[in-house]
């Protein structure tokens, strides 16, 4: 598996990364077990994924107590990016606080959780919504990483206006972001924003919820638990005008001797500017067939036939 520097940091990170919130066991379905996350992340491990994207809200601690359990030892090997300023349980849908105190004392919980003594990334999870300057914000994350609990910070889900804000005040080093082959809206602003920045790029959501792993030929029906029950791109119209091009793809794939999900996953990853596509895996079968994109990684040769199909998509 490639591995690349994130830019401006010491972390050097698998190109193809493992995402944990499917392994926290809410809201992605019923057939997540501890047992098959565990045999996931032992899976991801033996195949050369070093970087692991969990957060707090990710099950609520579960996603980092089955990480942590899985990783044991070799949890000093790999690079594990968390994140912070969600406030959840109670009534209602999880919301932000981004204020200093509330920041400090979730980074400090994550430490504790995942048995670490520094956090090697740890990420604003989405931007405020409780009216904290972002200074106040960006000050309470330098403090941390002048305290040693924490290495590296970067962003999730903030544009390019609020990135240059930040970058303006120093210490930020990646922005985590929604990207994929039936998504592309990063490609506007925020890709050659952090270009300019130098940040890297942590691109989420690769397979568009498993939509481009081909594996759904009519619209799914998912469980109540699932959050895909109430997404749209898996019913009515949406779903049926994905369906020519996740054909399309699951065709290249074929012909390249790959799974469809390995060829949309090596898509993101090469993407310029894009350092990392952070795939959410449940089971070790999952793993296997999307650690196929490392070989699709290095064949240069395919691409333009690739790229052709890629730029069929009218969103
Ligand atoms: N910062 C943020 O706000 C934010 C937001 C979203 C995600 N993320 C991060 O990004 C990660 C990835 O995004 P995501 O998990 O939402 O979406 P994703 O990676 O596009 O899709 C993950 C889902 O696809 C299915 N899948 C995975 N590999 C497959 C394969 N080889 N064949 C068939 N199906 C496969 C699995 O679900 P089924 O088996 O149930 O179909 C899996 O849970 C997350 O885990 C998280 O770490 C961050």
């Amino acid at each position: 598996m490639e591995r690349r520097r994130l830019p401006g940091t010491d972390l050097d990170v698998s190109a193809v990364g493992f995402g944990c919130w499917a392994i926290g066991g809410e809201h992605w379905g019923d057939d997540v077990t501890d047992e098959r996350s565990t045999a996931a992340v032992h899976a991801a491990l033996d195949g050369g994924i070093t970087l692991f994207d969990t957060a707090p809200l990710y099950g609520e601690g579960r996603s980092d107590a089955v990480l942590a359990r899985a990783l044991g030892t070799r949890k000093h090997d790999v690079v594990i990016a968390t994140k912070v300023g969600v406030v959840f349980g109670g009534e209602g849908h999880a919301r932000s606080d981004l204020r200093p105190e509330h920041v400090v004392e979730d980074a400090h919980r994550s430490l504790k959780r995942l048995g670490l003594d520094s956090i090697d990334l740890l990420q604003v999870h989405w931007p405020c919504e409780g009216g904290t300057p972002l200074e106040d914000t960006v000050a309470a994350l330098n403090g941390l990483k002048e305290a040693g609990d924490v290495r590296h910070w970067g962003l999730c889900n903030y544009g390019a206006a609020a990135l240059r804000e930040a970058a303006a005040m120093g210490g930020v080093s990646t922005l985590q972001t929604p990207y994929n082959l039936l998504r592309r809206e990063a490609e506007g602003e925020l890709l050659p924003t952090c270009r300019d920045l130098e940040l890297g790029v942590l691109a989420y959501e690769p397979l568009c919820r498993g939509l481009l792993s081909g594996r759904f030929q009519t619209p799914p029906t998912f469980p109540e638990s699932d959050l895909r029950r109430r997404d749209d791109r898996f019913t009515g119209a949406r779903f049926r005008r994905s369906q020519p091009f996740v054909d399309g793809l699951g065709r290249a794939a074929a012909k390249l001797g790959v799974p469809t999900a390995a060829l949309a996953v090596a898509w993101v990853a090469r993407q310029p500017g894009v350092t990392c596509a952070l795939v959410g895996m449940k089971g070790p079968e999952q793993v296997r067939a999307n650690l196929q994109a490392a070989r699709l990684l290095r064949a240069e040769r395919i691409w333009p036939v690739v790229e052709r199909i890629a730029n069929t998509w009218r969103g």
